[in-house]
C-alpha cells in the first residue's frame, strides 16, 4: 500500500491493515543431533489434531497424565463460552507431579535451588524430599489453617523451592492458590488477596536481590491493610523463613496473625496427605494478569485441561526427557513459571532449576556458571533477559563449559537480530529455538513450531502447534489469507484444555473481552461461532508461520499507515550501537500520528548524532520515508516493569508532554525523570 506520506489519515482504513514491511527471514533447520533425540519428530501428529478430529484428539493429551477417575465427556460446549474439559474425571495436580513418580524416580532432583548469593549453596531437592515437605505442609495448611478444597489463599512469595512446595501443598488439598508476584507492592497483593476473598496469605520474610537481602514481611502488613479497605478479612499471615531457624526481617510480627512456617513444621513431621481427588474442572490456581490499565484479572485455571495442557506440551514442545535438567528463567509469578518451572516439568518428572535472583547478578556470566554447574540442557527466558544478557555481557556464554539441546523465547516478539545473537552465541548454533507465543489467559503454547519438525524463522513464532486452529480477523471479520501481506487480529477458532474458564468474579467480562468481538452468534450453543480473540495483531506468511507483531493498541498509524511497532524496532535494532529499541506514537497534526524512537546503546557508548542518523537510516531503508521517527532519543535505560517489559505508556507520555502518571510500581522509576529531562 503506498500514500503520500503527507496526506491526512484516512478515516476507512481498517484496523486490520497494518503494513507489514518486515523482511522474511531465511528457515533455518533444526540441528540433527537434536531430532535424533527428540520426542517428537513425526508430522502424522497434524492429521491426529486435524480440525475434524476435534475435540476427541485431546485424549493424547489427557492420557499423559493419573486420573482416579477417568472422565466421560472429552469437551462439554453447551455453555459457550465456559467451555469444561474432561468432564466427570478426578484427578489431584499434586498427585500428578509427586506421587506418581516416587517408584521410578525417588530419588533424583526435582527442584534444583539457586540463591541469589554464590556463596550459598545450591540445594537439590529429591522427589522423594519434595514428597514428604508438600505432605507436611498440607498437614498444616489442613489441620492449622482449616483449609479445604475450594478455599482460596494468597501466596506473595519469592524465587525459592518454598515457594513450588506451597502451590503443591495447596494443589493436594484441592485449595485454589493465587500466586502474586513478589516484586509488587503491599498494595497490588492486597487488592489480590480481595479480590479472590482469600483466607490465608502466605509470603516470606527476606529474599536476596541484587546483592541485597530484602525485607519482605513488611509487604504482608500493607497487603492486610489494603484488603481490610476492600473489606476482606484475612484470617492468618503464614511466613516462610528464608533462611530457617532464624527471622531475617526487622518487621514486627502480628501475634494472632502472623506465623511463622518454620515453627510449626515440627509439629507436622512425618504426616501424610491423601491428595483430594478434584473434579477436573475445579480451579487450580488464579493468575491476576499484571493490568496496566483497569482492575486486574483474575484468570481462573483448571486443574485437568491446564495440566493435560502444560504436560503434553512440555513433552512436545519443550522436549523434556526425565533425564533432562531444565532452566526456565522466569519468575514463578508469571503463568510462564506457573506452567513451565512447576507443573508441566514436574508433571514431566524432570528437573527444574528455581533461581532466586537477577540475572545480572554479581555479572552477566551468572545465567551460564549455574548453566554450566548444574549441567542445564533446557534453557528457557524471554527476549528482555536475552538483550540485557547481551548488553553487559556478549562475550560471557563463550567462557562457561555447558550445551544447550533446547532454547526457548517468550513473552514478545524477538527482533531477528537479538533471535540471532541467542542463537549463535547462547546457544552456539547448537540448540533448536522455540518462540512460544501465549497468553497468561491461555494456559500454555499457541503457535511455536515443533522442535523437531519445523524449520526454525528468526522473529517468527511459527505455526500454530497441533490442536490450535488460528485464524487472523480484519475488522469487519473477514479471514486474511497467509501470504497476503496483511495483519489483523489473531483469533484462536477452536477450544483448547489449556485456556482459562473465566476471570474470577466477572464472566461477563471475559465474553466481552475475548469472545464477544468476532462471535457470530451470541445464541449460538456451537463452539465454531466463538473464536478466542487473543489481543495481538499479527501476519500469517505464505509458508503458515506466523508472526506477532504486538497488541492490537500497540500500532501507530502515520498518515494512514499502520505501523507494527514491533517492525519499526527491529529495524533500530540492525544499528550495532542500539541494544533496546521501544516506539511510541506523539499526536502530528498532519500525519495523525508520527513515531518517537527511544533507544539504549551497548555500554560505554556515548549518544551522538551520528548514532541517531543511523537509526533513522535504518529506519527509512527497511520500511521506508513514512516510519520516518520524529525523533531518536538516546537513553540510558528504558522505564520497566518489574517483569522486564519496556513501559511504552510512560515513554509515549513524555513525548506527547503528558503526565507520565504513577511510576512507582516501575523497576527502575528514577529513569523517567532522566528521559523527561533528554526530550525537551
Ligand atoms: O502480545 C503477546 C506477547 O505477550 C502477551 C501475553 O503476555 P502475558 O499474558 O504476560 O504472557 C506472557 C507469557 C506467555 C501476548 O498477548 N507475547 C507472548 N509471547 C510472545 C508474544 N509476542 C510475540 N512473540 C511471542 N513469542
Amino acid at each position: 500500500m503506498s500514500k503520500d506520506p503527507l496526506s491526512p489519515p484516512a478515516a476507512d482504513v481498517s484496523e486490520a491493515q497494518i503494513a507489514v514491511h518486515w523482511r522474511e527471514e531465511a528457515l533455518i533447520p533444526p540441528p540433527n543431533r537434536f531430532i535424533a533425540q527428540a520426542n517428537l519428530t513425526d508430522g502424522a501428529i497434524f492429521e491426529r489434531f486435524a480440525p475434524d478430529r476435534f475435540p476427541e484428539c485431546y485424549k493424547e493429551f489427557a492420557d499423559l497424565l493419573d486420573w482416579f477417575k477417568y472422565w466421560e465427556t472429552t469437551l462439554d460446549t453447551s455453555h459457550p463460552p465456559f467451555w469444561r474439559w474432561f468432564v466427570g474425571g478426578r484427578i489431584n495436580a499434586c498427585h500428578n507431579c509427586l506421587d506418581r513418580h516416587l517408584v521410578q524416580h525417588k530419588n533424583k532432583t526435582a527442584i534444583h535451588f539457586v540463591p541469589e548469593p554464590e556463596s550459598e549453596a545450591i540445594q537439590h531437592i529429591t522427589y522423594q524430599e519434595l514428597f514428604v515437605r508438600v505432605n507436611e505442609l498440607a498437614a498444616l495448611l489442613r489441620d492449622f489453617c482449616g483449609l479445604k478444597a475450594g478455599d482460596r489463599v494468597t501466596l506473595h512469595m519469592p524465587m525459592v523451592a518454598e515457594l513450588p512446595i506451597t502451590m503443591l501443598a495447596c494443589a493436594r488439598l484441592g485449595v485454589i492458590h493465587s500466586q502474586v508476584f513478589s516484586g509488587f507492592s503491599g498494595k497490588a497483593c492486597g487488592s489480590r488477596i480481595s479480590d479472590s476473598e482469600s483466607r490465608v496469605l502466605i509470603t516470606m520474610d527476606a529474599y536476596y536481590r541484587v546483592g541485597q537481602l530484602l525485607d519482605h514481611k513488611e509487604k504482608a502488613d500493607v497487603a492486610v491493610l489494603a484488603a481490610e479497605q476492600d473489606k476482606h478479612q484475612l484470617e492468618k499471615v503464614l511466613i516462610w523463613q528464608r533462611h530457617p531457624g532464624r527471622y531475617s526481617s526487622p518487621t514486627k510480627l502480628i501475634g494472632g496473625r502472623d506465623f511463622i512456617v518454620n515453627d510449626l513444621l515440627p509439629k507436622f513431621r512425618g504426616q501424610r496427605v491423601d491428595p483430594v481427588p478434584m473434579p477436573a474442572e475445579a480451579p487450580l490456581f488464579l493468575m491476576y494478569t499484571s493490568g496496566t490499565t483497569g482492575r486486574p484479572k483474575g484468570c481462573q485455571h483448571s486443574i485437568g485441561g491446564y495440566l493435560a495442557y502444560v504436560t503434553w506440551t512440555s513433552k512436545y514442545i519443550q522436549d523434556i526427557h526425565p533425564e533432562d535438567v531444565y532452566w526456565c528463567m522466569a519468575d514463578i509469578g508469571w503463568i510462564t513459571g506457573h506452567s513451565y518451572i512447576v507443573y508441566g516439568p514436574l508433571a514431566l518428572a524432570a528437573s527444574t532449576v528455581v533461581y532466586e535472583g537477577v540475572p545480572t547478578h554479581p555479572d552477566a556470566g551468572r545465567p551460564w556458571r549455574i548453566a554450566e554447574t548444574l549441567d542445564v540442557n533446557i534453557f528457557h527466558t524471554s527476549p528482555t533477559a536475552i538483550r540485557a544478557l547481551r548488553r553487559s555481557g556478549p562475550d560471557e556464554p563463550a567462557k562457561y563449559h555447558y550445551h544447550f539441546k533446547h532454547m526457548t523465547t517468550v513473552g514478545e516478539p524477538i527482533e531477528p537480530e537479538v533471535w540471532k545473537w541467542y542463537h549463535g552465541v547462547v546457544g552456539r548454533g547448537e540448540a533448536v529455538i522455540v518462540d512460544t507465543w501465549w497468553q497468561t489467559e491461555n494456559g500454555g503454547f499457541l503457535c511455536s513450531t515443533v522442535p523437531g519438525i519445523h524449520p526454525m524463522k528468526p522473529g517468527s513464532t511459527g505455526p500454530a502447534i497441533p490442536g490450535i486452529h488460528p485464524v487472523i480477523y480484519d475488522d469487519q471479520g473477514n479471514e486474511l489469507a497467509s501470504g497476503s501481506g496483511k495483519a489483523g487480529n489473531i483469533c484462536i477458532r477452536n477450544p483448547w484444555p489449556g485456556a482459562f474458564q473465566t476471570i474470577w468474579k466477572d464472566p461477563e467480562r471475559y465474553v466481552r473481552q475475548y469472545y464477544s468481538r468476532f462471535c457470530r452468534d451470541p445464541q449460538s450453543k456451537d463452539w465454531r461461532d466463538w473464536p478466542y480473540m487473543a489481543g495481538d495483531g499479527a501476519v500469517q506468511a505464505a509458508d503458515g508461520y506466523y508472526r506477532i507483531l504486538g497488541r492490537i493498541d500497540d500500532v501507530i498509524n502515520v498518515a494512514g499507515h499502520r505501523l507494527g511497532t514491533k517492525e519499526l524496532e527491529s529495524a533500530a535494532l540492525l544499528v550495532p550501537e542500539v541494544v533496546e529499541a521501544a516506539v511510541v506514537p506523539v499526536t502530528d497534526q498532519v500525519k495523525g500520528k508520527v513515531p518517537d524512537l527511544y533507544v539504549s546503546l551497548k555500554p560505554g557508548l556515548a549518544a551522538s548524532d551520528e548514532i541517531a542518523s543511523k537509526v533513522v537510516a535504518s529506519v527509512v531503508s527497511e520500511i521506508g520515508a513514512i516510519a520516518r521517527p520524529r525523533h531518536v532519543i538516546m537513553v540510558p535505560d528504558m522505564p520497566k516493569t518489574r517483569s522486564g517489559k519496556i513501559m511504552r505508556r510512560v515513554l509515549a507520555a513524555i513525548s506527547n508532554g503528558q503526565d507520565a502518571g504513577d511510576v512507582s510500581t516501575l523497576a527502575n522509576p528514577e529513569v523517567v525523570d532522566t528521559i523527561k529531562g533528554l526530550v525537551k
